[in-house]
């Protein structure tokens, strides 16, 4: 039997739990072609959402095109990538695609090529000077709303990890993207990201192009309530016996966060197969199985920390204070002053351990403060 638990990837279909609210309220924004940031940490549900909202706008007869730019590493792979997805848009044949997006970069041959498959890439020894791919960029950014009048539907644009636009281009790209964007009345966009102090920065800094661009939504944990009936009706299906109590120590375990949710019943449903009875023994020993699969990872990374960010994280692990800045903290970990948390918080946020909530700091990864309190 197959373990009807999934983690790791866009979930959909039965997979997908609950975000009614969430789901409507954006496919209305959308179709009101407003712009959208959606934030959230990673792993809470923002392109499994995307992918939803995607389906419902689909149905609606909206043309969607979605970008991960996790999957682009510059500026020019962006636009590369951008033109393949609205070149889709036009057509679903590859070969006239690769056509149009020939007509759309011709003007700047021959530094750009284009492949068979529709990939942009670029001559050897031309890399096209920044204007010319802002060039480009332009005429692409204005496909989607030319599209929307010609064909009188609309278009939605989904930018997913929206906060790399600023690797590629800095706040000069923003400001772009915000201009071109602004007139645009048939279109809707959405850009998801999961740094949250960045993303929140680019809409409420007064000095960023899109402050005030429009609605932000911020996405939540899921209801535990949504969790039980879910997880409850897995174990069923699968003849295993498992009550409130026990599902309820899951979501607990995990944090309530999706991925960790899903995740954690995974492992739970894997070492129930013989017993087909879940107890919280069970769960002891799942969470412990998962947190041993990475300790290569946790050991290599511990070790590449200087001493003072691994008293301050063991400090963050054991939550017994919620504010590291706290002078009762400080002297507890032996953190020396203010000042050395304070860039230490940095340093760890910038590696992506940490994540800053408030004046919380939560691990971004919680498996790994796990393993730092067992080790
Ligand atoms: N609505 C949902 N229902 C059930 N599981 C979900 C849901 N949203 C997210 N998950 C779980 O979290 C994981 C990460 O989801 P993903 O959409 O990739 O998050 P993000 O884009 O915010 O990092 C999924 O693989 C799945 O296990
Ligand atoms: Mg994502």
């Amino acid at each position: 039997m197959k373990n009807p638990f999934i983690y790791g990837k866009i979930v959909t279909g039965e997979s997908f739990v609950n975000r009614q609210k969430e789901k409507a309220d954006l496919t209305k924004y959308l179709l009101d072609n407003q712009v959208i940031f959606l934030i959230s940490s990673r792993r809470y549900g923002k392109s499994s959402l995307l992918k939803k909202v995607s389906e419902e706008l689909k149905k609606k007869k909206a043309q969607v095109a979605y970008i991960d730019l996790f999957k682009c590493s510059s500026l020019e792979q962006f636009v590369a990538q951008y033109a393949r997805v609205l070149a889709s848009l036009e057509t679903s044949v590859v070969e006239k695609a690769v056509k149009l997006i020939g007509e759309w970069v011709s003007a700047l041959r021959p530094q750009f090529t284009i492949d068979k498959d529709g990939t942009i890439g670029l001559e050897i020894d031309a890399k096209p000077r920044e204007q010319e791919v802002y060039q480009l960029l332009e005429k692409l950014m204005e496909k989607p709303q030319e599209y929307a009048k010609k064909h009188k539907c609309p278009v939605i644009i989904m930018i997913d990890e929206f906060q790399e636009i600023v690797r590629f281009g800095g706040e000069q790209l923003e400001k772009y993207l915000r201009a071109v964007i602004q007139g645009q009345k048939n279109v809707g966009y959405v850009f998801s990201g999961s740094k949250r102090s960045m993303l929140t920065d680019m809409v409420s800094k007064k000095s960023r192009a899109f402050y005030h661009s429009g609605p932000v939504m911020y996405l939540d944990k899921i209801g535990q309530e949504e969790w039980i009936r879910y997880i409850k009706d897995k174990f069923r299906k699968s003849k295993i016996a498992i009550d409130d109590a026990v599902v309820i120590k899951i979501i607990q375990k995990a944090q309530n966060i999706p991925y960790y949710v899903q995740s954690l019943s995974h492992k739970t449903w894997e070492l129930t197969l013989d017993s087909r009875k879940v107890n919280e023994k069970i769960i002891e020993e799942a969470v412990e199985s998962i947190v041993d699969e990475s300790r290569h990872v946790y050991v290599a990374l511990w070790e590449m920390l200087p001493s003072t960010q691994q008293r301050l994280l063991e400090g963050i692990a054991r939550g017994a204070i919620e504010n590291p800045l706290s002078q009762d903290f400080i002297i507890r970990h032996q953190m020396n002053s203010r000042s050395t948390v304070t860039t230490s918080l940095k340093l760890l946020e910038k590696k992506d351990i940490l994540e800053r909530s408030g004046k919380k700091y939560i691990f971004c990864d919680i498996w790994f403060s796990e393993w730092i309190l067992k080790r």
